[in-house]
């Protein structure tokens, strides 16, 4: 998203994967136990490792949130594990789905920091259970033009602010991930800034729609997908849904943010999804579905207007892009 303009994509990146490699075959294959200290992997079955994990990946319990679903039809599983943005893996959209089984997804733990009654840490397993897992099929529309429709599992990022008890001081959250440039080999290069951090002004934490996402397709989210734990913020360009989140820092001033920092002339805190608003070298007034080949009309908030335009009422939004 740096540094490609959509004339430089090749087609072969837009097209899903599925319809043009033959030679890679991906299997999921996490050996994962929830409540128990155990790895989630999803490793490509041509990878130098030395065993096949043959396991399926673990399944999680939950029930679909069709009040905040679409009903669009979801993208299949590989379209939306193969095509990813994970610049900790590569640059490419094929390199999370080949590097990101160096992930160690166990044992993981996430602190709280900053302006909250008391700082603390949760372990992975204790996070996921803090409130129980929704489906949600949420729509997806990167800031590059491409979009997708995807089914999470996780429960409003709320339960769990409201858990962390913030100060009236915290005006906002930033996420911080993962920093490993032994897990990571990306972070080995200057890409970005590392670790990848984003933010949400606090009421935009607190609307029902941000996710705290633990899953895909009812099962836990694959690596290159962000595991064990990302955010998923549907009205907003795909870059602030940060994955693989180590802590959360409540602060008093706007936190700054991975792609704010690369390129403030393109990237701005907000990130809403604004068919008025173009990007510097591009348009933002359509996007291509992955797996279709016409392209639609971007809809203002990625069509989530009816429920996210009040937080912005009497802001300007091609000043805070
Ligand atoms: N989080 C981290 N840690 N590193 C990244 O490079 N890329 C972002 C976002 N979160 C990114 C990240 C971008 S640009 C997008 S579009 C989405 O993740 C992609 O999520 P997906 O691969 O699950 O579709």
């Amino acid at each position: 998203m740096l540094i490609k303009k959509p004339a430089d994509i090749p087609s072969s990146e837009i097209t899903p994967q599925s319809a043009y490699v033959s030679r890679r075959k991906f299997m999921v294959t996490a050996a994962v136990a929830l409540g128990a200290a155990a790895v989630a992997c999803n490793k490509a079955a041509e990878m130098a490792s030395p065993q096949k994990a043959e396991a399926a990946a673990a399944k999680l319990q939950f029930t679909r949130n069709s009040a905040l679903s679409t009903s669009e039809k979801p993208n299949s599983l590989k379209e939306i594990s193969t095509y990813n943005n994970f610049y900790e893996y590569g640059t490419d959209k094929s390199d999370p789905a080949e590097n990101a089984w160096k992930l160690r997804t166990r044992p993981w733990t996430v602190s709280i920091e900053g302006e909250v009654k008391k700082p603390k840490t949760y372990d992975i397993d204790q996070l996921t259970k803090l409130a129980p897992l929704e489906e949600r099929i949420y729509r997806h529309r990167c800031v590059e033009g491409w979009s997708m429709v995807m089914p999470w599992l996780g429960y409003s990022l709320s339960n769990f602010i409201k858990q962390c008890e913030p100060t009236s001081k915290a005006k906002y959250v930033q996420f911080v991930t993962l920093q490993d440039p032994e897990q990571m080999p990306g972070q080995k290069t200057g890409v970005l800034d590392w670790p990848y951090v984003e933010g949400l002004r606090m009421d935009e934490a607190m609307h029902p729609l941000a996710l705290l996402c633990f899953g895909l397709y009812g099962e836990v989210l694959p690596n290159q997908n962000g595991a064990p734990v990302r955010m998923i913020l549907p009205w907003k360009y795909g870059f602030k849904s940060g994955k693989s989140i180590v802590k959360f820092r409540f602060v008093e001033k706007q936190p700054p943010t991975t792609w704010n920092i690369s390129a403030p002339s393109e990237y701005g805190f907000y990130s809403n999804v604004n068919p008025a608003v173009d990007h510097p070298r591009w348009s933002q007034k359509t996007e291509r579905r992955i797996g279709e080949f016409r392209r639609r009309d971007t809809l203002m908030f990625n069509g989530y207007a009816g429920q996210v335009a009040s937080l912005y009422s009497g802001m300007d939004l091609r000043a805070n892009y």
